[in-house]
Parts: structure tokens; C-alpha cells; sequence
């Protein structure tokens, strides 16, 4: 189990959101969603939510939107669209939907990518804030979403307790 600040993390709640066309149309298996649930409940959260939605962002939008604003979800965690492909619109739907933006934890995992690969610099994947609910852009691969997910999982529960009430300081311990 882990623990932040002795509190336990296992009450934050998670949404997979995953973004494929093909996956959508069942022409594609998805293994980037399954791979966030279960590195995401390996972790000891709760995965209350996944979902397979095309790469349209009106509909990426509404998800998201509902998701917070029902107060149904600690944290969205988006897999794909972040690329270059015209119909790669997730930042954009990400976006659109904020209230505040947290672009640090984007860009640490582009910078913590480019030990995989130099195309990071492809990713325009974004980190945003709507009402009490953190939401994350990951791409579309299974090996890449656990490449960031590792980088940034020690850091969650703090962002979560900050955002959620629970704890009201960010001082280094
Ligand atoms: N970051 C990590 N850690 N590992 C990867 O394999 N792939 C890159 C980039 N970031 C990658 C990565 C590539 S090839 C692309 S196109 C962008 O993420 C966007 O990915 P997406 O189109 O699957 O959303």
C-alpha cells in the first residue's frame, strides 16, 4: 500500500479515457487503457471509470466535462491523440474543458521521454484542472503510458490532496 503523508491513497478515484478511432470501431484491440487501469490499481487506486471513445472532440469534451463536474472523479487519465494525426484532437479537447491549466506535469513527462526516444517532442500531450478533478493527456501506446506513469505516479497523491482539500500546503518534507 502506498501511503502519502499517512494518508491513504486508495479513496482517489480514476477514469480511463481512451481515444481511438479504430478501437472505437472495434478494428483495434486497446491495450493503453488496460494498461493505465492496472498500473493505476496496482497503485492502489480505485478505477471507477474506462471508457473507448473515436478521436472526435466533441465527444472527448463531454466526457471529461461530465466526469467532473458530476464530482465522479478524482483524476481523468487520457491514452491517445496526442500526436500529430488530424484527428489527434485530445489536447485540444483537454483544453477546451479547463478551468486551470498544471502544464508542469506534461512537461515533465516530455522531458523525462526523451531517454526513450527524441520523437517526445512529437507528444502535445496537456495537463489541466476543472473543478476538483486533475486530467492528464498520455499517448497512445501501452510501453509509453507506463514510461510516464512512472515518472510521475510518486507525485499524484500530493496533486490529488492539494486539489482535493485534504492537504493545504505544498512544503518539501
Ligand atoms: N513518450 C514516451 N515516453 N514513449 C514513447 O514511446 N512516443 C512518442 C511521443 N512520446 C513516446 C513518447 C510519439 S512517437 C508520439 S507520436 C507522441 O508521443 C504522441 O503519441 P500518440 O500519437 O500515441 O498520442
Amino acid at each position: 500500500m502506498h501511503e502519502n503523508q499517512g494518508r491513504q491513497i486508495n479513496r482517489y478515484r480514476v477514469a480511463v479515457i481512451a481515444a481511438s478511432d479504430k478501437g472505437a470501431r472495434g478494428e483495434r484491440q486497446d491495450e493503453s487503457g488496460p494498461a493505465i487501469a492496472a498500473f493505476m490499481t496496482a497503485r492502489g487506486y480505485a478505477v471507477t471509470h474506462t471508457v473507448l471513445l473515436p478521436d472526435d472532440e466533441v465527444l472527448l469534451q463531454d466526457e471529461m466535462r461530465r466526469l467532473a463536474d458530476a464530482g465522479l472523479t478524482d483524476l481523468i487519465l487520457t491514452t491517445g491523440g496526442t500526436g500529430f494525426s488530424p484527428r489527434d484532437r485530445t489536447p485540444e479537447a483537454t483544453l477546451a474543458i479547463a478551468d486551470r491549466t498544471a502544464p508542469g506535469i506534461a512537461e515533465a513527462m516530455r522531458m523525462h521521454s526523451f531517454q526513450f526516444t527524441k520523437r517526445a517532442m512529437l507528444s502535445r500531450a496537456v495537463s489541466v484542472l476543472r473543478k476538483q478533478t486533475l486530467i492528464i493527456n498520455l499517448p497512445g501506446s501501452p510501453q509509453a503510458v507506463r514510461e510516464h506513469l512512472d515518472f510521475i505516479a510518486d507525485e499524484l497523491p500530493h496533486a490529488l490532496a492539494i486539489l482535493r482539500g485534504d492537504a493545504e500546503e505544498c512544503g518539501r518534507h
